[in-house]
């Protein structure tokens, strides 16, 4: 089956369908309910998550589908020494579809290259995190009506987020989109997607330290948590943590319809007095996660879309 291991295993078609069907399930969930019934999913986090495996869970859930998985691994035989290769081969003989999040990069890729059952990478170190973005994607689509023409700002950690990178990744595919990155020098990001992804397609973009003076130019303002799970040393993450806050009196110098994304978990980069704000659209944005992975979910297993 196929899996979702970064964001291009979609063409621009693919996800225009699963958004569009997305868009129907959020108009009408009850017509769903039933979707997945006598199907099973498989949480494997290695990593803590709340609103990945949660909404992966719910989704399965509220399509009729089961769900087992673990999300201390170790409370499975991982604390043995069971290789990656031999979990998946055996979830593979009791689910139809797992979903793996991992702190090592391109675990859940070897995970799919040993089984013909669909795996979803739910973010893979300081990698990717396509499914994240197809949540970022879905919510710009309902409430900017597209893609096109838009100045994107990526502020905080540049260098670990995985969510940035694929975001990134996804929209380069739009046309006259651009960057602009907002970060310390030592969160910058990496060389591969700057080389890679921005060079290469000709995307504009540019770097720089201080949010304020890029603000009012932004269409989309997509704040990130300084990883320190990624962090060699704690004193580098401690000078680096609160670099970034947005708040009230900053939220003044952006457009009046400025979207404000975040994928969570915040720890300080955004005040709580930034929530009420209009164009703070970061819990809708988790919601909506819910809504793009009931249509993965449905498009991985190839389940006909027969209303109830
Ligand atoms: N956005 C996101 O991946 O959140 P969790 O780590 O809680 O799953």
């Amino acid at each position: 089956g196929k899996s979702l291991l970064e964001p291009m295993d979609f063409t621009t078609e693919e996800m225009e369908e699963l958004f569009l069907l997305a868009d129907r399930i959020i108009e009408e969930p009850e017509q769903y309910a039933k979707s997945c019934e006598g199907k099973l999913l498989a949480t494997l986090f290695y990593e803590p998550s709340t609103r990945t495996r949660f909404s992966f869970e719910a989704a399965m859930l509220r399509l009729g589908g089961k769900v087992i998985g673990f999300s201390e691994p170790n409370s499975s035989s991982v604390s043995k020494g069971e290789s990656i290769s031999d979990t998946i081969r055996t979830v593979a003989c009791y689910a139809d579809l797992a979903v793996m999040r991992h702190p090592k990069e391109g675990a859940p890729k070897v995970a799919a290259a040993c089984t013909d059952m669909p795996v979803v990478n739910a973010g893979d170190g300081g990698h990717q995190h396509p499914t994240q973005t197809l949540t970022d994607l879905l919510t710009i689509r309902r409430e900017k009506g597209g893609f096109e023409n838009l100045t994107i700002g990526l502020c905080g950690d540049l260098k670990f987020g995985r969510t940035v990178h694929s975001l990134i990744k996804a929209l380069s595919r739009y046309r006259n989109i651009s960057f602009v990155m907002i970060s310390p020098e030592e969160l910058r990001i990496p060389e591969y997607v700057r080389r890679e992804i921005l060079i290469k397609n000709n995307i504009p973009f540019q770097e720089v330290k201080n949010m304020q003076e890029v603000l009012p130019s932004l269409d989309v303002l997509y704040m990130t948590r300084v990883q320190r799970e990624r962090f060699f040393n704690e004193d580098d993450y401690l000078r680096l943590k609160n670099r970034y806050i947005l708040d009230a009196q900053k939220m003044k110098l952006a457009k009046e319809n400025m979207m404000v994304l975040h994928p969570l978990p915040r720890v300080n980069e955004i005040s709580a007095e930034v929530d009420n704000d209009p164009r703070a659209l970061y819990f809708k944005q988790a919601k909506y996660g819910m809504f793009v992975r009931m249509a993965l979910i449905m498009s991985l297993l190839g389940v006909e879309e027969r209303r109830n």
